[in-house]
């Protein structure tokens, strides 16, 4: 007997609930209709919740479980065939010749460069004795545009960095939104076309300017845009042709910045609303640097600073949603899910899991300690996804968001600016709609 399909709200469910917030809209859906589900609105999406059933589709990718869908083909217009986008045989060689440049000690040896970028922001703050009201979003989104700018190209990028940053920003956009969608196809004249015409030959033309000065000086530098020069095929020997090497640098910018960005900032708002937890992590990093700022050997002696930024991402996922195009027709939880279908697996419904997590809302880093993270699913924690497609950048997040809290909490009080609303909007990253105002004061 044929398999039925799964069971789910009615067509176009509701539509208004997916506009407000397509993450809580379908956490809430998955623990009406359960782990497997269907939601047929503009695009018929089949959801999966179960961690064993999110293992087989990130493990077993390529082919059956491919990049083929909308997003990746909106994002492709941005990032072309760079590592998050490209797909089978061709994302596997980019991605072996890419592995060895994100070995953790290439990572950890950034620790300074990140250091020199977090202390300009320091020298800022202090200025100011407490700072007026800003938009703490974009201070961090700015910070961490400029780790990727450092870590890729050295001092290369300095001149051109907020220009870069602005367009990155204008470009990134929700795939399943209209204007995104238009992008799609260019020859339709709309204003939003052209600006992302206009912006992506100016990035193209910074890119391929700095690949080109930095062949033309002969220089081997040891940033990730030397090492992406250098990198050699095992077999063939070849390196990247110049398009690639565009392809992976517009990739790395963009997968490695609005996401430290954005967790870093929930981290602060999520640090503002417990004060409790801010003063245990406060004592001890004071405890353990005396003061000075982290290095990538330190962080082993921090344990409760990295159990904050796992739960910090595990409530506000800066990928709040994966999808994944279906090869040939396949079963989950006994329903059938065609060839083709539109699938998604949301890091944030999965982090809610109700059996899985305890009092799944409440912020309590200490859920990451080594006794309670035993016994837990590791397929219902994804803030990096998983299997061969698993973040390549996720040890250098990780290190940057460390040392951005180590070295920013014991100097300031980072408090949020009464009456500012704060609501979560699910775009490509999951990020405050109307950013984050703040106050920095000096702690002494
Ligand atoms: C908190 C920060 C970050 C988060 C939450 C994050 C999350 C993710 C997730 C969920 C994926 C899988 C996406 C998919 O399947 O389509 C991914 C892939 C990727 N990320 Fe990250 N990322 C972060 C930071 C970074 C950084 C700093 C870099 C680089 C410097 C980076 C580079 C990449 C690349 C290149 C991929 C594609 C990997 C592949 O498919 O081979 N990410 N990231």
């Amino acid at each position: 007997m044929p398999l039925p399909p799964p069971p789910g709200p009615g067509y176009w469910g509701s539509l208004a609930g997916y506009r407000r917030n397509p993450a809580t809209y379908f956490t809430e859906l998955a623990q009406r209709h359960g782990d497997v589900f269907r939601w047929r609105g503009f695009l018929d999406i089949y959801m999966l919740n179960d961690p064993d059933d999110v293992r087989r589709v990130m493990t077993q990718a390529w082919p059956q479980f491919n990049k083929d869908n909308i997003d990746y083909r909106v994002l492709k217009l941005t990032m072309g065939n760079g590592l998050v986008t490209s797909d089978g045989p061709a994302w596997s060689r980019q991605r072996r010749l890419m592995q060895p440049m994100f070995h953790h000690r290439i990572v950890n040896a950034f620790d300074g460069a990140i250091n020199a970028c977090i202390e300009t922001l320091v020298e800022r703050w202090r200025a100011h004795g407490p700072t007026p009201p800003f938009a703490l979003d974009r201070e961090l989104s700015r910070l961490t545009f400029g780790v990727v700018g450092a870590t890729l190209f050295g001092a290369d990028i300095e001149a051109h960095a907020d220009e870069v940053a602005e367009m990155l920003d204008v470009m990134n956009v929700n795939p399943k939104t209209v204007r995104a969608l238009l992008t799609l196809y260019p020859w339709i004249p709309t204003a939003g076309n052209r600006r992302f015409a206009r912006h992506l030959a100016t990035l193209d033309r910074i890119v391929y300017g700095l690949i080109e000065r930095r062949r033309a000086s002969g220089e081997t530098r040891a940033d990730l845009l030397g090492l992406l020069l250098a990198a050699r095929d095992e077999d063939s020997g070849e390196g990247m042709p110049e398009r690639q090497v565009r392809d992976e640098i517009v990739t790395l910018m963009l997968a490695g910045h609005e996401t430290s960005a954005v967790s870093l900032a929930w981290t602060f708002h999520l640090l503002a609303q417990h004060p409790d937890i801010e003063a245990m992590l406060v004592d001890e990093l004071t405890r353990e640097l005396g003061g000075r700022p982290a290095l990538a050997a330190d962080l082993p002696r921090l344990p409760f600073l990295k159990q904050v930024v796992q739960e910090s991402m595990r409530l506000y996922p800066p990928v709040w949603g994966i999808s994944r195009a279906v090869g040939t027709d396949c079963e989950f939880g006994g329903y059938r899910i065609p060839a083709g279908a539109y699938l998604a697996v949301l890091p944030y419904a999965l982090h809610r899991h109700p059996a899985h997590w305890q009092d799944p809302e409440r912020f309590d880093p200490a859920r990451f300690s080594p006794q309670r993270s035993e016994s837990r699913h590791s397929y219902c924690y994804l803030p990096f996804a998983a299997g061969p497609r698993t973040c390549i950048g996720a040890g250098m997040a990780m290190l940057e968001i460390q040392l951005v809290l180590a070295r920013l909490l014991p100097l300031f009080r980072v408090r949020p600016v009464p009456g500012h609303p704060i609501v979560p909007l699910a775009s490509v990253t999951y990020r405050p709609r109307y950013g984050i105002q703040a106050t920095a004061a000096p702690r002494d």
